[in-house]
């Protein structure tokens, strides 16, 4: 049966390590050699982007970027057409999205993994990467505490399910309605996390002696029409120095894009205790694990 990966809880717990592992061996085996894969973009994109091409020409394969108004997704042709035609060219279908049930249509057509470089719902390989950063820094995630501020998004939701895999405990500090929800909450418990996250809306609370303080955006892309009054609802929710100051240890991290001043202050994203370079760098080597992962060993 075909593999996809649309959210981190597609993996069990062992393949989710192995896929880290994976993504740091130093081998770049050319397992891809004489191939293509094919991604998709409906949202603009930096780090997904070329983190996925580089790791496609890393193990010997051809990246074939496009976007959606160049296919006409549902308006030139069904999605599910476009899955089919693509299987026959590509050995992987990666695919960023507005909405995750694009994701699903495709992966249910399809033959070959489709993999979500993000949707409304969902970054996994996005927190395959944090995953790798936070383990570099620790040498091992089980028993840490990660606080997420502000946005319960897509970037949240993937990196609750990693810390419910991979043993690490969460609170979340988010405004009134832009927290997890009770079907967020029990997917983090079939996804093997103990208990409920703490959930608050005091940003100093979450941090409190976390190991890792996350951040986001305020208005996702998707969102922006609701920028002003997302503004006004995560006043207070900027990670400052006050908020580090809560959490001693703890690194920065933050997926980028980030708008200093906003949702985080400039003398934290570029401060000392900031991980968010090494963090986008990871995003290579978290694709090309998950790649190797899903061509080999799926
Ligand atoms: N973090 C991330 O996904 O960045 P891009 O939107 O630039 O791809
Ligand atoms: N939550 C952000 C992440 C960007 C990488 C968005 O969806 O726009």
């Amino acid at each position: 049966m075909t593999r996809h990966f649309l959210e981190v809880d597609d993996l069990s717990a062992p393949e989710l390590a192995r896929v880290l592992q994976l993504g740091l061996e130093p081998e770049r085996p050319r397992i891809l050699a004489g191939q293509t894969v094919g991604l998709y973009f409906e949202k603009p994109s930096l780090r997904t982007r070329h983190s996925c091409e580089v790791a496609v020409a890393q193990l010997g394969g051809h990246p074939v970027t496009f976007r959606a108004e160049e296919v006409g997704s549902d308006e030139r042709e069904p999605l599910a057409d476009i899955a089919r035609v693509l299987a026959g060219y590509h050995a992987v279908l990666g695919g960023r999205v507005y909405s995750h049930a694009t994701l699903e249509t495709l992966a249910g057509a399809s033959a070959i993994p489709v993999i979500n470089l993000l949707s409304d719902l969902g970054h996994p390989c996005q927190a395959l990467a944090d995953l790798l950063t936070m383990q570099q820094e620790w040498g091992s995630l089980s028993g840490h505490t990660v606080a997420w501020i502000g946005d319960y998004n897509n970037v949240a939701r993937s990196l609750c399910l990693a810390a419910a895999r991979t043993g690490m405990a969460m609170r979340v500090a988010s405004p009134p309605g832009y927290g997890p929800k009770d079907a967020d909450v029990e997917r983090l418990i079939a996804a093997g996390m103990p208990s409920a996250p703490h959930v608050t809306c005091r940003p100093v609370e979450a941090a409190d002696g976390a190991d890792a303080v996350h951040t986001d955006v305020w208005a996702s892309m998707g969102h922006e029409a609701e920028a002003d009054a997302r503004r006004r609802a995560f006043e207070g929710f900027i990670v400052d120095d006050a908020v580090m100051e809560a959490a001693p240890k703890a690194i920065f991290m933050h997926c980028l894009p980030a708008h200093r001043g906003e949702e985080v202050a400039a003398s934290v994203v570029d401060g000392d205790r900031s991980r968010v370079f090494p963090q986008a760098h990871n995003r290579l080597h978290a694709f090309r694990g998950l790649l190797r992962f899903l061509i080999e060993e799926a």
